[in-house]
């Protein structure tokens, strides 16, 4: 740990291509460190996310930051979730576009949710302690710090899960900035549904309506925000075989989208952007609902304001609907660009 006054963060990916950009862009954010990610399944079965977590962190010369196995599978599903064939071409079999990259790959220390339940509990307490004596730097074995950030980037199956197991995190969790979901726009899976809460509707429902505060960085903003094979060829000219990597695996994401979203001029950057957020929120402007997600028939994985919670003051969900996206991509290229052009010496 730096001992710098630089905020925690906790990510937790379904390491995919954008998943990869967004670890990119945590370690070259100077305001945070990322203390561990944990991994779940998505655009990959969880035990590729792990490994290619692990790998994406060797290569960018970050070897040593935990990463933690997370939930398999979805709240209600009987068995551990395969990627089907249309996630499996967009983010590649392997989720990294097909690139290789080598890995030692270290076992994964513990399990994904008891990590975030003791890191939650440990904020709280170093909350309280600087409450009552100013200290707010506990070591624990969880995430340290009195407040941390956390964002998944994947189905909400590990923070749902950790919430149904301590529901008092509600309370007690700093608000989460989560990618996912569509709020104006139509979703990327089904017309009404955005891949990460499509995966595990019920994961996201609880999520939403148990009352912990989220910042929601769904389609409506990502889709706003697009990376170039300009970009990818400034990432090549570095001339770093993480430079390299990065091109030709983002390049493979932009093909996909060049088929799916010839309108859009290249990839979106949803996981990106959801780190972002979470580090600077005036990068998005957002409108304050209370959500839920709707369950059953056609609309299933649609997030949608609550009926019943409309009249309440309170809103719990920050939904981004506008995003500065010349900043953002100024910001996003120098982050990256920084990690991609110097990995940290092992
Ligand atoms: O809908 C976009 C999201 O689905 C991103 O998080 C992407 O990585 C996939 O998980
Ligand atoms: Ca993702």
């Amino acid at each position: 740990m730096s001992g710098t006054s630089r905020r925690p963060l906790v990510l937790d990916l379904d390491t995919g291509i954008d998943d990869a950009l967004a670890l990119a862009y945590a370690l070259g954010s100077p305001e945070v460190e990322l203390v561990a990610v944990i991994c779940s399944y998505g655009n990959v079965a969880v035990d590729t996310a792990v490994r290619n977590t692990h790998a994406l962190l060797e290569l960018l010369g970050y070897p040593d930051i935990p990463v933690y196995r997370g939930t398999d599978r979805a709240l209600s599903a009987s068995a551990a979730f395969e990627p089907p064939e249309g996630v499996a071409r967009i983010h590649g079999a392997n989720g990294l576009g097909g690139q290789h990259i080598g890995c030692m790959c270290r076992r994964a220390p513990g399990d994904g949710v008891d990590f975030l339940v003791r890191s939650a509990d440990a904020g709280t307490q170093a909350s309280r302690d600087a409450h009552f004596d100013g200290k707010n730097d506990v070591k624990t074995g969880g995430a340290r710090g009195s407040s941390f950030y956390y964002v998944p980037t994947g189905p909400l199956t590990n923070l749902a899960s950790a919430l149904v197991r301590a529901p008092e995190l509600a309370r007690t969790l700093p608000r989460v900035t989560f990618m996912g979901g569509a709020l104006t726009v139509p979703g990327n899976v089904t017309p009404c549904a955005e891949a990460n809460v499509h995966n595990d509707p019920e994961a996201a429902d609880v999520v939403l309506r148990l009352g912990l505060p989220t910042r929601m960085i769904g389609l409506d903003v990502t889709h706003q925000v697009v990376l170039t094979r300009e970009d990818t060829a400034r990432w090549r000219a570095l001339g770093t075989s993480a430079g390299v990597l990065f091109a030709d695996m983002t390049d493979h994401y932009i093909d996909i989208y060049e088929q799916n979203n010839p309108h859009m001029g290249g990839c979106a950057l949803h996981d990106p952007l959801a780190v972002a957020a979470a580090i600077d929120p005036s990068l998005v402007g957002c409108l304050g609902a209370n959500l839920r997600v709707d369950l059953e028939g056609p609309t299933r994985g649609r997030t949608v304001c609550d009926p019943e919670r409309l009249r309440e003051a309170q809103k719990t969900c920050e939904v981004a609907v506008t995003v500065d996206a010349p900043r953002f991509l100024a910001e996003f290229r120098k982050r990256v660009g920084r990690v991609l052009g110097a990995p940290r010496a092992r």
